[in-house]
């Protein structure tokens, strides 16, 4: 019997404990759920308890604050699995409390948003090798059966030497991507967690929030992560919002090679809606994902065309749900003893990820290793907040959060 502790019980953590519980491999239930709210714990309780008997949670075992991580994994034995679902400032607290008690740990992405977290992240991972933990990060795409296909060709030189890759993500203002000024009846704090999409610290912003998938898509494409970044992006519409995302990015990742990634992200309504990425080579291209992150309808064509009669490949639809098959793969792996480990391969996504942002929110070109030797640390102290602690991030008189200014505060994202 395999025991799940749910640890951030939003869309995201529910979705994933489904897809905990729908793993067929062998028995499996969930005994424990910890989150920040008492309403976003109760909704996913009710939510998963359609999964019957596989939901073992009686009210002693619902943890609520800023502790509740350790009571939930405290519930678990050694080898259960520990799922993360927060906003991603928490994860290296949270994975450093499961590798103290031997869990096996799926955890989301973005796992990091900065240098020094990322460096902490690094060192985990290496903890939690060494320790034979089993862990998934949710870069779900990288589970997805045609995209594996698509790399594979794309080895064996079906397109060629790869010259350029392009990746959008563009669609209208969602999530908490944008934020008015804070209630007075919430705290700065319980604010920025639960609007976590709009602030740097607590999820890298809708920048690592949403464009990790395909740049992470690309750079396995290219088995290569970028070395440097150059980017520029800008707030248009942002009337009276108080949070620090742009509305729209442009960054041009370089390879060691020479070879580019252009990403493309926007949050505007009534533009342009794309959600793709794209691989050009010497021979032929690519469609790595076209409309989301599943299905990716991959498939591959002559020189640059995307005539019908240029068309090479393509995977058959349907294709299976890569979000049940990293969840499948990694119980697998616990159940068989197989080696199984995302967290070097996640920091790196997140990294390059942040690299990409932070040459857009500096307006200079960022390499891998200063990304990585940045010293700034956006949410430091985030292992002893309280319910009572302040707000890792000041907002001014009129309740405006500190912005990235391009050109005006150097290296650094925002002050
Ligand atoms: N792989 C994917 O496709 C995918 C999709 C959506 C979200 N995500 C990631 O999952 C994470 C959560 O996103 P979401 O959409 O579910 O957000 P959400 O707001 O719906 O859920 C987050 C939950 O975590 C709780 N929480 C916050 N801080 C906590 C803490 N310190 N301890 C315990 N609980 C805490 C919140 O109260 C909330 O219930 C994010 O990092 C996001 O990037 C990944």
């Amino acid at each position: 019997m395999i025991q799940v502790a749910l640890i951030g019980c939003g869309r995201r953590g529910t979705g994933a404990a489904h897809q905990a519980l729908s793993t067929t491999s062998g028995p499996i239930k969930l005994v424990a759920m910890a989150d920040v709210f008492e309403k976003r714990l109760t909704a996913s309780y009710k939510d998963l308890a359609r999964k019957g008997a596989l939901v073992d949670v009686p009210e002693d075992r619902k943890f609520l604050g800023f502790d509740a991580y350790k009571q939930a994994m405290d519930c678990l034995k050694p080898g259960d699995v520990a799922i993360f679902a927060t906003p991603s400032a928490f994860r290296w607290v949270h994975f450093g409390y499961a590798i103290q008690k031997n869990l096996n740990v799926f955890m989301e992405k973005p796992v990091t948003v900065d240098g020094p977290t990322s460096k902490r992240m690094f060192q985990l991972g290496e903890e939690s090798v060494k320790k034979n933990l089993k862990v998934g990060v949710g870069l779900m795409c990288r589970h997805c059966k045609a995209r594996h296909e698509l790399a594979d060709r794309i080895k064996q030189g079906e397109i060629g030497d790869i010259l350029f890759m392009r990746a959008y993500r563009m669609h209208a203002p969602i999530s908490s991507f944008c934020s008015l000024p804070k209630p007075a009846d919430k705290t700065d704090l319980l604010y920025q967690v639960e609007r976590f999409q709009s602030f740097l610290w607590s999820d890298g912003g809708c920048f690592s929030d949403y464009y990790i998938h395909n740049i992470d898509e690309c750079c396995w494409m290219k088995d290569a992560w970028p070395v440097m970044a150059q980017a520029s992006g800008g707030r248009n519409y942002r009337g009276n919002y108080v949070d620090q995302n742009f509305d729209n990015y442009s960054v041009e990742y370089t390879f060691a090679d020479g070879a580019k990634l252009f990403m493309e992200g926007r949050c505007m309504a009534g533009c342009l809606v794309d959600h793709s990425s794209h691989a050009h080579g010497t021979k032929g291209n690519a469609i790595i994902s076209t409309g989301g992150h599943t299905p990716s309808h991959a498939s591959i064509f002559k020189g640059q065309s995307r005539a019908k009669a240029d068309l090479v490949w393509a995977f058959p639809q349907p294709e299976p749900n890569p979000y049940q098959l990293e969840w499948d793969e990694l119980i697998e792996a616990i159940r068989n003893d197989t080696p199984y480990n995302e967290v070097k391969r996640g920091v790196e996504a997140s990294l390059v990820t942040s690299m990409g942002r932070m040459a857009a929110h500096t307006g200079q070109v960022i390499t891998y290793d200063e990304m990585l030797n940045c010293s700034h640390e956006f949410g430091p102290g985030i292992d002893t907040l309280t319910m009572s602690s302040a707000g890792p991030l000041v907002s001014d008189a009129q309740g405006k959060y500190p912005i990235p200014q391009p050109g005006i505060i150097g290296k650094r994202e925002y002050l």
